[in-house]
């Protein structure tokens, strides 16, 4: 399987207007294959959309890049000015469909007029009649049918609206996918047909590869070949979803997972997704292990003291010394 996406030593930061630091994303490193699915899983505000949006390559303010690489297919896009960033790379290499995707579409435009946009932009040279023909080719091919294109975004129902984001976002067949959340607003059911768009979208050879962020571990589990557990801007762990999911081995990822089958099996209320306690501020990173203060088998000489780094076990990579 070819690497479509190398990401080496990622630190991201905010600049608040007050000159604060945000460390959103520090020291962040992983690969994606083509053909594979990764999935991102950690509590809110851990810097999951900050990471994504990162690893797209326009770093606007008041986000900034610290350090590290990224490279998308052969192609070391910080080096990328903006211009030729969004020409080259973005919606043709990688794409995202976006956490707030549902309202990202103008109410009072046609699904087809967005579309035209979008082609044309990456294919200027390319007649509105082409465009329009591709579009009713694309729209039937993956399922939505071509009548979409002449419909308001108004007209159609959250789970709809989504599929056609998703369309939206892959009509130039991208390398890498980042589906930021995109059905935690839709009921079950529509979640599913989504999920099906985009392992379709997949198996059809229309894009490559993708990283999925989702609270929902069953999700995760049923289509990310790897997860990633963050916490605090950091990954703590990595390794195959089998691997995370049935046997975690980092303390937060332990508590994590529990506490998201808790809620999985009905067995406690909605509030046991939340682990006790609360992550540092991202302002101010304690030295050590930033999970200590939380951990449940801390050692409490060491951990509070030596900043943990990322090392072997059984095939995945861990942040703690103590697994
Ligand atoms: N524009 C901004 N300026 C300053 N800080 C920000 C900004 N956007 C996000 N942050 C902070 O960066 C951190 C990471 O946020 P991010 O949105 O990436 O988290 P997340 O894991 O995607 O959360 P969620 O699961 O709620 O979507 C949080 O502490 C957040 O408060
Ligand atoms: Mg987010």
């Amino acid at each position: 399987m070819s690497l479509l996406l190398t990401v080496n030593n990622l630190s991201l930061y905010y600049l608040t207007r007050f000159g604060e630091k945000i460390h959103a994303v520090s020291n962040v490193s992983f690969e994606l294959r083509r053909g594979s699915v990764l999935g991102i899983a950690g509590e809110s505000g851990c810097g999951k959309s900050t990471l994504v949006n990162g690893v797209m390559g326009l770093h606007l303010p008041p986000l900034y890049h610290a350090s590290g690489d990224i490279e998308i297919d052969g192609h070391n896009i910080l080096e990328y000015p903006p211009e030729k960033l969004r020409r080259d790379i973005l919606g043709k290499k990688i794409s995202m469909i976006p956490q707030s995707a549902l309202n990202s579409l103008n109410p009072m435009r046609k699904i087809k007029h967005f579309a035209t946009d979008i082609m044309q932009h990456h294919t200027p040279e390319m007649s509105t009649k082409n465009v329009h023909a591709r579009l009713q080719e694309r729209f039937d091919a993956i399922g939505l049918g071509k009548h979409i294109l002449d419909t308001f975004p108004v007209e159609l129902s959250g789970g709809m609206k989504q599929r056609v984001v998703i369309a939206l976002s892959t009509l130039m067949n991208p390398q890498v996918v980042i589906a930021d959340e995109p059905s935690s607003a839709l009921d079950v059911s529509t979640q599913k047909a989504v999920i099906q768009l985009l392992i379709d979208l997949m198996r059809k050879k229309i894009i490559g590869s993708m990283i999925f962020i989702t609270h929902e571990l069953p999700l995760l589990y049923h289509i990310a070949g790897n997860i990633a557990v963050m916490y605090a801007g950091e990954f703590v762990e990595f390794g195959s979803s089998e691997q995370i999911v049935r046997d975690p081995l980092h303390p937060y990822s332990r508590t994590l997972m529990e506490a998201m089958l808790l809620a999985e099996e009905g067995t406690r209320d909605r509030q046991a997704k939340a682990v006790a306690g609360a992550p540092p501020s991202l302002g101010s990173i304690p030295e050590g292990c930033r999970f200590a203060p939380r951990c449940p088998t801390v050692h409490t000489d060491t951990c509070y003291f030596h900043r943990q780094q990322m090392h072997a076990v059984q095939s995945r990579r861990v942040r703690c010394e103590y697994v």
